[in-house]
């Protein structure tokens, strides 16, 4: 038992002893020294002073997108093959060659907009975000569980997570100020056709799938590359939640989610999701319609097949939330060799920002901290000092050269790859412009087509729900949005706000639209 009196440990309690961070034993947890036991405090109260202030400082940033999340840990298992095919005829990334090849792996779930204790019942997209790590440094593959993201150009990423996140007046998320901004985004009509159906309301995160999203590339051992899609299919299944059971549920719960997977891992009913991967010849294929490299797109699967590479098992929780949970630190920048970016200008936006905010975030050195560290390769820098540095990788090198390169001593480049060249010759002029071609509407519509009966309904519910809220010129703008992608879609949601086709024909396209001509053909008949 503790001496709550503050007077020291009792005889036979063999408990280790508290100490402070230096190391000092604290023999009074309860009292602070004072002059007579009524005070006044003094300043050289060092223990004291050591926890308060380092209490005050418990927190850091939370994440500015994602903040509420939930990780565990477990393996990546290789198949060795691409279906049928063996796997480095595509690509040369070692931890996808043999079969039964296992990998490290931490992985974390999130919302995105609400706070770190926001209830995780949100319709919301949720983060899907892997870190493997391989023997070749670390790879993190960051996406989501809805394939299709609501914008294509990173710089308009602050626009459309200010529009979602609460007002800066009111501190409420105001579906005025959604619908607003994406009344003027056409591009996002396939991802609020997704995030509005059942599916924005996982179950929870054992029952989702994942998608990297993003578009990347595979190079074989000749440098010869292909552009790839990623894939996480649930072994658990897929189920999602109606507004009426999220409401149930956040009534009594609002981590829901993080406790059913540590729960679930906990009781060793280890979660499972299949690794398939779409393959794409690295080019622009002006035939299909879209652009590969445009994350609002899906890959058609009757031309893309999603074939098998390996399957994810998670069987461990965090021993510790804020270390490994909240100090985890994924980006789309780290890939290791084999795996490559595609010139998707998301993707190059990101792969900026989330190393920039996690310097901010967690540190400069958030790298050396265990749960971010490339545990399973050698990792040797000239990169020193720092906020928190927590050791010197110099790699058992002198610790005296700390520059290459050198006659002295200290690390050494490595063998200049012979596929370094790798991927098309680019040839261009600096410009600021849209890709060419958007189709924005024809996925959008395709899905909504792809929904059974009740899914179509709770869409057609849960959009008029929230642009009741909203103004007139907002409303009008969003059933031409879906009178542009799909007829049925548009005339319910005008039905339930009382927007006929007639009463929209009159707009015209934005300003920023360039419409192919399938879409001016139903411009054409809008009315
Ligand atoms: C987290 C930026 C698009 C998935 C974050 C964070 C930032 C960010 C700053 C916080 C990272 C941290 O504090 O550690 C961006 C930008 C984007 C973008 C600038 C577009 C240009 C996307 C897309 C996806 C995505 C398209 C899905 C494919 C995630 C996930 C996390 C995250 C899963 C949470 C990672 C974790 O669990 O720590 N993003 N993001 N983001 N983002 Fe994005």
């Amino acid at each position: 038992m503790t001496d709550v009196s503050g007077q020291g440990s009792r005889p036979g309690d063999e408990r280790p002893i508290l100490t402070n961070r230096q190391g000092h034993p604290v023999y009074d947890n309860q009292n602070q020294r004072t002059v007579g036991a009524r005070g006044p405090a003094t300043l050289e109260n060092y223990q004291f002073l050591e926890k308060i202030s380092h209490f005050d400082r418990e927190r850091i940033p939370e994440r500015v997108v994602h903040a509420r999340g939930a990780t565990a840990f477990g393996f990546f298992e290789a198949y060795g093959k691409w279906g049928d095919e063996p796997i480095d005829r595509y690509t040369r990334a070692r931890l996808f060659q043999e079969a039964g090849r296992r990998t490290d792996v931490a992985v974390r779930f999130s919302t995105v907009i609400g706070g770190r204790d926001s209830a995780e019942t949100a319709r919301d997209p949720r983060g899907f975000a892997i870190k493997f790590y391989t023997e070749d440094g670390n790879w993190d593959l960051v996406g989501n569980n809805l394939a299709v993201f609501f914008i294509r150009d990173a710089i308009k990423f602050p626009d459309v997570i200010h529009a979602l996140k609460p007002d800066p007046v009111t501190f409420r998320q105001e579906p005025n100020r959604i619908f607003d901004f994406m009344s003027q985004t056409p591009e996002a009509m396939h991802m609020l056709v997704n995030l509005f159906s059942p599916r924005g309301i996982p179950a929870d995160y054992r029952h989702m799938q994942g998608f990297g999203v993003n578009t990347y590339k595979w190079v074989d051992r000749h440098g010869t590359t292909h552009l790839v899609k990623y894939h996480w299919m649930p072994k658990q299944g897929v189920r999602s939640m109606t507004e009426a059971d999220a409401a149930a549920v956040q009534a009594h719960d609002l981590g829901h989610a993080t406790r059913d997977l540590h729960e679930a891992i906990d009781r060793g009913d280890h979660p499972e999701w299949e690794l398939l991967v779409q393959i794409m010849t690295d080019e622009e294929h002006p035939e299909l319609g879209f652009d590969p490299l445009d994350d609002t797109k899906v890959w058609p699967e009757n031309e893309f097949p999603a074939k098998p590479v390996g399957r994810m098992v998670l069987d461990r929780n965090v021993s510790n939330n804020f270390a490994e949970n909240e100090q985890i630190a994924f980006g789309t920048g780290v890939l290791v060799d084999g795996l490559d970016f595609s010139d998707d200008k998301m993707l190059v936006g990101r792969t900026f920002s989330y190393s920039d905010t996690q310097r901010y975030r967690v540190g400069p050195n958030y790298l050396q901290l265990p749960v971010n560290n490339a545990k399973n390769a050698e990792v040797r820098t000239n990169q020193r000092d720092g906020q928190m540095t927590y050791f010197v990788d110099t790699g058992g090198e002198s610790p005296h050269i700390n520059y290459e390169p050198s006659l002295l001593g200290g690390l050494r480049e490595a063998e200049y790859p012979t596929h370094d060249d790798q991927g098309p010759d680019i040839s261009g002029r600096l410009t600021r412009k849209r890709i060419p071609l958007t189709n924005d509407y024809e996925q959008a519509g395709q899905r909504y087509l792809l929904m059974e009966q009740w899914e179509r309904d709770d869409l057609v519910g849960n959009f008029v729900t929230l642009l009741k809220q909203c103004d007139r010129r907002i409303q009008e703008r969003m059933v031409w949005h879906f009178l542009m992608a799909e007829d049925e879609l548009g005339l319910r949601v005008g039905e339930g706000l009382g927007i006929s086709p007639d009463d929209v024909a009159h707009l015209e396209p934005l300003a920023s639209q360039t419409l192919t001509d399938a879409e001016r053909e139903r411009l054409a008949h809008l009315g």
